[in-house]
This record gives C-alpha cells, sequence and structure tokens, in this order.
C-alpha cells in the first residue's frame, strides 16, 4: 500500500469544508480592500528565490525542493512574495498599473523536518502590495491580516512588530550586532557562530536557549534607525493605535529572509505549540529593483492555512440540507428518476442517487446516512399517476406531488 509523502496532508471532503470556508472569507475580506487575486506558477527559477531570500537564508540553504533540468534548476515555490514581484515586473504591471494589490492562495513547499503545524507541503493565503512607501499602508496590512484572523474565528493571537529600517540601517545595525556578538562567540550555537560571519542579524531569530538569553542580555531597542524609518516606523505604530490593532513592539524580530526592509511583523498563537507562528509579513522596499524592475516600495505577508485550521473555531458543517436522493423500484421508474434528477441539477437543486443496486429501503438508508432533505420516491404507481413522492427526511412527511410541480416545491 502506497503512503502519503511524509509532510503532506490529504485533506478529505469533511475537513475540504473548513477549507472552503475558510477560502470564502478570506476572499471576500480581500475583495473589500480592493485587492485582486493572481494565481502563479508553482515552479519558479530556482535563482529568483536565491536573488530574493538570500544565500544564507534556511529556506534556500536547507528547505527548497529543486527539480534539475538539463542546465536549468527549478525550484517549488517556498513562498509566494519573490514570484509575485517576478510577475509584476515580467508583465509590466509596474508600468501599466503602477500600485497593484494582489492576493494568492496555494501550495507552498519547503523540505522541513515535518512535525505538528510544520508541513512540506503546505498552503498560504497571503497579499502583497507594490508602488507605495506610505506608512498608512503599513498599517492597512497589518491590520488586515489583525481582521482576516478574527472573521477566521481565531483570537488568542499576539502581533509582534519592528522595523528593520533602510538598508543602510540593516547594515549599521549588523556590523553593530557582529561587534557585540563577537564578544559572547563561543557562547553561540554552532549555526549562529556561522550566522555571526553571514548574516548576524539570523542570530536573534535563533530558537536555541544560549542563544536566546545572550541576545536577551544585549537589550536592543529600535535606535539603530535613521530619522526616516524612525519617523516612519512611528507612524505605523500610531496609526495602529488609530485604528485599535493591538501589538508589541519585539526588537529582536527580524525575519528570517533577506529581503525585508523597515516593518516587518509576525503573528503568533499561544495553541499552536512550538511552531506558534499563524503568519507573517513585512516590507520590501528593495526588492523590486532588486530583480530588474523599478524603485518600488512594496508590503504583505501570508498566513499559514494548517495552523489556522489547528486554532480556528469554524465548524463547517457539511450542508446537505437540500440534497434530493432519488429512491425508485423498477427499472421503468429509475429511467424517469434520472432524467427528473438531471432537470433538478438544471434547476439549481443537488441531487444523487443510488449506484449500488441498494434495495428500496437500503436506498432510504443511504439518503439517511448522506443527511439529504429529501428521498424523492418513484415506483410504477406514481408514473402511472404523474407524481413523485417526496419524503422530507427531517420531519418524516411524505406526499405526493406533481411532477411538474416537484421544482417550484423544492425552490420554495
Ligand atoms: P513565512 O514566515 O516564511 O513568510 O511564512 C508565512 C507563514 O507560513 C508562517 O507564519 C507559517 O504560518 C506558515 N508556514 C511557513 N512554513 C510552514 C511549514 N513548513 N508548514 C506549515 N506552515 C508553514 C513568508 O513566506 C513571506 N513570503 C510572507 C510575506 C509576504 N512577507 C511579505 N509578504
Amino acid at each position: 500500500m502506497y503512503k502519503r509523502v511524509s509532510g503532506t496532508k490529504d485533506i478529505l471532503p469533511e475537513e475540504a469544508y473548513i477549507w472552503q470556508a475558510i477560502e470564502e472569507t478570506s476572499r471576500n475580506i480581500f475583495s473589500l480592500y480592493n485587492f485582486k487575486e493572481i494565481r502563479l506558477p508553482l515552479i519558479e527559477d530556482a535563482a529568483l528565490f536565491n536573488r530574493s531570500l538570500g544565500e544564507s537564508a534556511e529556506i534556500v540553504k536547507k528547505q527548497m525542493f529543486i527539480i534539475h533540468n538539463k542546465e536549468e534548476s527549478y525550484a517549488l515555490r517556498p513562498e509566494g512574495t519573490a514570484s509575485i514581484v517576478r510577475s509584476y515586473i515580467e508583465n509590466n504591471l509596474d508600468k501599466n498599473a503602477n500600485f497593484t494589490k494582489l492576493y494568492y492562495l496555494g501550495p507552498m513547499f519547503r523540505l522541513e523536518r515535518p512535525q505538528k503545524g510544520r508541513l512540506r507541503q503546505f498552503n498560504h493565503i497571503g497579499c502583497e502590495v507594490i508602488g507605495s512607501y506610505d506608512a498608512t499602508l503599513d498599517v492597512e496590512i497589518i491590520s488586515l491580516a489583525d481582521i482576516l484572523l478574527k472573521r477566521l474565528s481565531i483570537n488568542g493571537h499576539t502581533i509582534k512588530i519592528n522595523s528593520l529600517g533602510c538598508l543602510k540601517d540593516k547594515v549599521s545595525f549588523t556590523d553593530s550586532l557582529r561587534k557585540s556578538l563577537t564578544e559572547k562567540y563561543r557562547g553561540l550555537c554552532q549555526d549562529c557562530q556561522e550566522r555571526l560571519k553571514n548574516n548576524p542579524l539570523r542570530i536573534l531569530d535563533c530558537k536555541k536557549d544560549e542563544c536566546k538569553e545572550i541576545v536577551r542580555n544585549l537589550g536592543l531597542k529600535d535606535s539603530c534607525l535613521c530619522d526616516e524609518c524612525g519617523a516612519h516606523f512611528n507612524r505605523v505604530k500610531k496609526g495602529l493605535d488609530n485604528l485599535g490593532v493591538k501589538y508589541e513592539v519585539d526588537p529582536n524580530l527580524v525575519r528570517g529572509l533577506d529581503y525585508y526592509t523597515q516593518t516587518v511583523f509576525e503573528i503568533t498563537h499561544q495553541g499552536l505549540g512550538s511552531q506558534d507562528a499563524i503568519g507573517a509579513g513585512g516590507r520590501y522596499n528593495n526588492l523590486v529593483h532588486e530583480l530588474g524592475g523599478a524603485e518600488a516600495g512594496a508590503i504583505g505577508f501570508a498566513l499559514g492555512v494548517e495552523r489556522l485550521l489547528l486554532v480556528t473555531r469554524i465548524k463547517a458543517e457539511v450542508n446537505d440540507k437540500n440534497l434530493v436522493y432519488l429512491v425508485t423500484l423498477g427499472d421503468k421508474a429509475r429511467d424517469e428518476g434520472v432524467k427528473i434528477i438531471y432537470s433538478l441539477r438544471e434547476a439549481g437543486i443537488p441531487a444523487d442517487m443510488d449506484y449500488e443496486g441498494r434495495s428500496i429501503k437500503g436506498a432510504m438508508r443511504k439518503a439517511s446516512d448522506l443527511k439529504a432533505g429529501f428521498a424523492l420516491i418513484i415506483g410504477d404507481n406514481e408514473i402511472e399517476k404523474g407524481v413523485v413522492t417526496l419524503k422530507n427526511m427531517l420531519s418524516g412527511e411524505q406526499r405526493e406531488i406533481a411532477r411538474l410541480d416537484l421544482t417550484k416545491e423544492l425552490i420554495c
């Protein structure tokens, strides 16, 4: 017997109802904020991610699914932001639409060690806005993530925010971090000793206790920001206060991807255990230019759908209360019944029938197991009289209805 690949998930019909509810709610909210959907390929040139996320990012170093094809390397996309920027440039949206608000839903792939809430194929619901540096946009994006979670029946989440500043600020912060952490070199874990050379910012993200302790003792503040970035961050905080969005400033929040500048945020949930990030995002003001487009401010976020599912209180019910289940006696009745349920479907009424040769009693039991709203019973007697017998499965009431009146009766 074959088994699914480790770190992947089968979404069976009962759970798929919750997925549909989550997707529908998200689409509705994004529309309220005037976002348009974008659907992009699942495979991209691997170099796109090396360039955008950074060669020293964990995702690039260890987690990409790579497909080698002749001279080329493709990657199963590990995230959506880089693909969207690639598409924004390739499709000339920078010239035609300029300010662009896009949202996306779909699978991402990372070769991680699977555990609760950490998969190798997982799904993002995310959005990206390209074409503005306005701090009010940061406020819209963070508050949108908050509203989305609330509408998805999730509470108990914490929004942590920070500002990494502009590229210059990042360089001076990295330098000062390297200086102060060099003194603590021996206390750092092996990975962080390596990070100290390549990308000291990542040390702030390390989950090992010894490194967390060292970072805590650094007593970081947002003092490495230049005047402009400091003012931008203040406007973001003020804007969130103005809307009553609750957040915590976390100076250790750096995110693991190179493209971020200025505002970054992460949303954690207490009900998730060790993989507690339910979503994350931030600004990436240099990425469009870096990938060959014009200078354009940009910001977005992505929520991990499988993690949303672990904490949402949405209980999507299998709603088949309108289903009409055909139960027939004899071949003639079956032929007539087939025509009737086809016409019901045409009128938008869900209808199904028995294909397993059940007796009338067995077919009625099936209708009940399926939680169908109605059983439509047809035998020789009904055919002769030009009627059908309709049984309301909830109340048990059963009556004859003229065939011509059936659709009207079921629609009312
Ligand atoms: P990220 O933090 O790598 O950000 O992923 C966003 C969310 O995806 C995480 O907070 C988590 O909920 C979920 N996630 C990540 N990896 C896994 C996994 N292996 N299994 C299950 N869920 C996972 C990004 O990807 C950025 N592109 C977000 C962004 C958009 N920044 C700007 N715009």
